[in-house]
């Protein structure tokens, strides 16, 4: 008999087949058993049905335990009462592994518990869809990138020198040196724009974050693009372009994991172009009349973001920073040279920053000055300067963070739940 997966049950409507997988559900009623099996690409509905009470096939399932691992066959049908429209007339069962009593039950458990248990709790319902939207992501990002003639450039883990600043590093042996896992691709990839024309990374960024909040995680995966002789004005454009690709491609193609997790779609339906626009100097007094604490020159923290999602149903992009407050590439306004010419974009309905970039320093004199303000050691930048000797020109990149995107597509508030095994202060198991 052929294995199938239950994703694909539709296209074997009236063929034996055999599926693999666990036991979800089961309960009896009369004359039949009902089974519901997952198979990591759904549930389906297995049904015994025998006018003999001691038919084999029941004593087999009554030894049956949640999460035991079997392999079924028989008949596909249609069954408009079952759920998924299909199900299973069962002729064969073979049992794996009876499975011992399973810790996670439908009944509500802590969160340190199931974080506890991530290794299992990955296979419920609601998990299952978050990654799958995970999923959907990631390869939205990489048709978006790709389509467009991107290339695909790997940039290092370990690496001798900080790109976000020095207070989120982790650092770690590299024989007799110092390493740091990398924060951003960025700098290598401002390398390889020069040597590609348009680049992107992809891949786990590290921050020693020592706070505790729903948006942060110490290990994240995080797509940068980099095209050279590239604005701000492009960059925008182009993190507005791919935030529209990715709702598009996940409101077509998730919208049952959308369902099971009862996220409303229509907030990411009515996302379109252009994004609303401020200037950090104009968004300030906004945020103040809404109530912000926050004095002009700081950063945004996690209210002001909450604040700035409710001027626009859409994501929301600011422009032009005080310098102090951002990284020391960002390139300076020609008019005001105390602001840089960064972007960042703020998810909707309070999902916080998902995308932070902007114009890079091409001159070679500001960027040596720059280091210098940020006490950065000059020879381990040696090779960053030398894109300002040999060819420089104006560039620009952003960062899309998975994790943020992920949550806000799926209405998902902590950010802990977008990734397989989130890396948290004070949690590193399983
Ligand atoms: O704004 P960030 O720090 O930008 C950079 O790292 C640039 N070097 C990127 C570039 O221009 N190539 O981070 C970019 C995005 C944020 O907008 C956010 O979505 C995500 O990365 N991010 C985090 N996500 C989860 N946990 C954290 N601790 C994050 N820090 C940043």
């Amino acid at each position: 008999m052929k294995w199938v997966y239950i994703e694909d049950i539709g296209r074997h409507c009236g063929e034996d087949v055999e599926i693999r997988g666990w036991v979800y559900h089961k309960r009896s009623s009369g004359k039949v058993r009902f089974l519901v099996v997952r198979d990591g690409t759904g549930f389906l509905q297995a049904t015994i049905f025998s006018s003999e009470k001691d038919h084999p096939l029941f004593h087999q399932f009554d030894a049956l335990t949640r999460e035991s691992s079997v392999i079924v066959r028989g008949a596909v049908r249609e069954e408009k009462r079952s759920p998924g429209g299909y199900e299973l007339c069962v002729q064969d069962m073979e049992t794996l592994q009876i499975a011992q009593e399973y810790p996670i039950s439908p009944k509500e458990h802590s969160t340190a518990f199931l974080m506890e248990h991530r290794h299992l709790w990955l296979r419920s319902r609601k998990q299952h869809a978050v990654l799958q939207v995970r999923a959907e992501v990631i390869r939205a990002i990489r048709d978006f990138f790709d389509g467009r003639g991107f290339r695909l450039m790997d940039t290092p883990v370990l690496t001798p020198s900080a790109c976000e600043g020095t207070t989120t590093l982790f650092e770690t042996a590299y024989f007799d040196q110092k390493a740091y896992l990398a924060q951003s691709g960025q700098l290598y990839n401002e390398a390889t724009a020069a040597a590609f024309g348009k680049v992107y990374c992809f891949g786990p960024t590290f921050r020693a974050e020592r706070s505790k909040t729903r948006r942060h995680l110490l290990e994240f995966w995080m797509v940068e693009p980099e095209v050279a002789f590239a604005t701000l004005e492009d960059t925008i454009e182009l993190g507005t372009d791919l935030v529209l690709f990715i709702v598009d491609r996940v409101l077509s193609r998730r919208r049952s994991d959308l369902e099971d997790l009862e996220r409303d779609p229509k907030p990411l339906e009515a996302i379109s172009k252009p994004f609303v626009r401020y200037t950090y100097e104009d968004i300030i007094p906004k945020l103040q009349e809404k109530g912000s604490g926050m004095a002009p020159g700081e950063d945004f923290g996690a209210a002001e973001e909450t604040l700035i999602s409710q001027l626009s149903p859409g994501p929301v992009c600011i422009t032009h920073f005080p310098a102090k407050i951002k990284a020391f590439y960002m390139q300076p306004d020609k008019a005001r040279p105390d602001l840089v010419l960064g972007v960042d974009f703020m998810a909707p309905e309070g999902y916080g920053e998902i995308i932070g970039g902007g114009q890079r320093i091409h001159d070679l004199s500001l960027l040596e000055k720059r280091l210098e303000e940020h006490q950065l050691p000059r020879e381990a930048y040696e090779w960053y300067l030398d894109l300002r000797r040999f060819g420089a020109c104006p560039h620009s990149g952003f960062g899309l963070g998975v994790e943020r995107t992920v949550s806000w597509m799926c209405g998902i508030k902590h950010i802990r739940e977008t990734i397989p095994f989130p890396r948290l202060l004070y949690r590193l198991y399983p």
